[in-house]
């Protein structure tokens, strides 16, 4: 008798949101992820995108990646279909149908700094339709971690958000594969990258928004830069590593926040003078009664600190743990390409948790 091939094993991905970070990850997807999850055993093909403006395009064998690409970047809607729109919820019901392999949801909308909205909407439509979700936005682990993770095992999902801080520096992954037991106790860093390039550009003496809108053209500020320089995505943040890190079941409302302005330039130069150097400071402890306590503003730093010493898009974090100190992660060189591998590697990391194991295989790792 002969045997027959395996069937080919399907990880089936729908794009909610496709600018910046879901186009970087479209074509990543296309130059390594295709390598990288056979690797896993699967092949992977985006069935479905969705946006806000643009429309949505849907193809269960498989959406035409690159004419997606050019339409968008064209300033065209995916789909000439106009008489239908399939919103982000119609797209993640259709994923119901799609395949009997891995069906994921990739959320990349715009940070909704009032509730988190409506990505948290999504990630839970998502879960009920019995998908995976990976997503850039700080939205869902800021505003919801502690429910959303509760509801992804109850399906039986994974719900990974490894690119919504630090782009592709492994925060969550670190403390989730590497560091079992270990208690954070807090954690101070220096995580807009927005921000850093501008103080850094004050210090040379630059004008506040020549160094603004160098961020807004290479995509790396928010659609609304004043989410940036008001401290709101830092809030994001810290409120989401508190979450994951801490079990804080904070939001960004909780977190004191000041951002910077034109009038920093000043205060970055005095810095200078006193031989220390002025930093967006975003920082968590645990107090005395249990509780997390998060801040965000602007700290003047002595020379020597490893956070003075980023400048540009650099960003780092340094984590307080019981067991091994402190625990410093720096980011060099930020932004899209290293979200968008943020993105992938979640996707590998659902392989790992999800994907069936040919008879007879060694165990994947971890
Ligand atoms: N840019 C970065 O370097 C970076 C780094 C880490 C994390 N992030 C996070 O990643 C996310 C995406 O960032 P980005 O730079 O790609 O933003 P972006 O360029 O503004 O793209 C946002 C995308 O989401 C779509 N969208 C917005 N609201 C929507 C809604 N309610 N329903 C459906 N689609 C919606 C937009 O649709 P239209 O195209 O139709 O407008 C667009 O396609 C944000 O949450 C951001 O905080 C970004």
């Amino acid at each position: 008798m002969r045997c027959q091939p395996p069937l080919p094993m399907f990880l089936d991905v729908a794009l909610i949101g496709f600018g910046h970070v879901g186009r970087r990850f479209a074509r990543l997807l296309a130059e390594r992820g295709g390598m990288l999850l056979a690797e896993q055993g699967v092949t992977v093909r985006i069935v479905g995108i969705s946006t806000n403006r643009h429309g949505h395009v849907w193809a269960a064998e498989g959406v035409d990646v690159p004419a997606a690409l050019s339409r968008v970047e064209a300033g065209r809607r995916l789909s000439d279909d106009e008489d239908e729109w399939l919103t982000p919820p119609a797209i993640i019901n259709l994923m119901r149908g799609v395949s009997t392999g891995l069906r994921v949801v990739v959320e990349t909308t715009t940070l909704d700094i009032a509730a988190g909205q409506p990505a948290i909407a999504y990630v839970q439509q998502a879960f009920a339709a019995g998908c995976h979700v990976v997503t850039a936005n700080k939205g869902p682990a800021a505003f919801a971690y502690a429910g959303l993770r509760d509801e992804a095992r109850a399906a039986g999902v994974s719900f990974l958000f490894e690119g919504a801080v630090m782009d592709g520096i492994p925060i969550f992954n670190l403390a989730r594969e590497t560091l079992p037991g270990v208690e954070v106790l807090g954690f101070r860093g220096v995580v807009n990258s927005t921000t850093n390039h501008i103080l850094s550009a004050l210090e040379d003496g630059e004008a506040f928004d020549p160094a603004l809108a160098r961020m807004q053209d290479v995509g790396i500020a928010e659609a609304d830069p004043s989410l940036d320089i008001d401290g709101w995505d830092a809030a994001a943040k810290v409120a989401a590593l508190a979450n994951v890190l801490m079990d804080a079941r904070i939001t960004p409302l909780d977190v004191r926040r000041e951002g910077i302005g034109p009038r920093s330039a000043d205060a970055a130069l005095r810095a200078i003078e006193a031989g220390r150097r002025l930093r967006l400071v975003a920082a968590a402890a645990r107090l005395d009664d249990g509780s997390v306590e998060a801040s965000v503003g602007p700290v003047e730093l002595q020379a020597g600190d490893l956070l003075a010493n980023l400048r540009g898009q650099a960003n780092a974090l340094v984590l307080r743990t019981d067991l091994l100190g402190e625990i410093a992660v720096c980011q060099l060189t930020g932004g899209l390409t290293q979200t968008a591998y943020a993105l992938l590697v979640d996707l590998v990391t659902i392989c790992r948790r999800h994907a069936p194991l040919p008879a007879g295989a060694p165990r994947r790792i971890p």
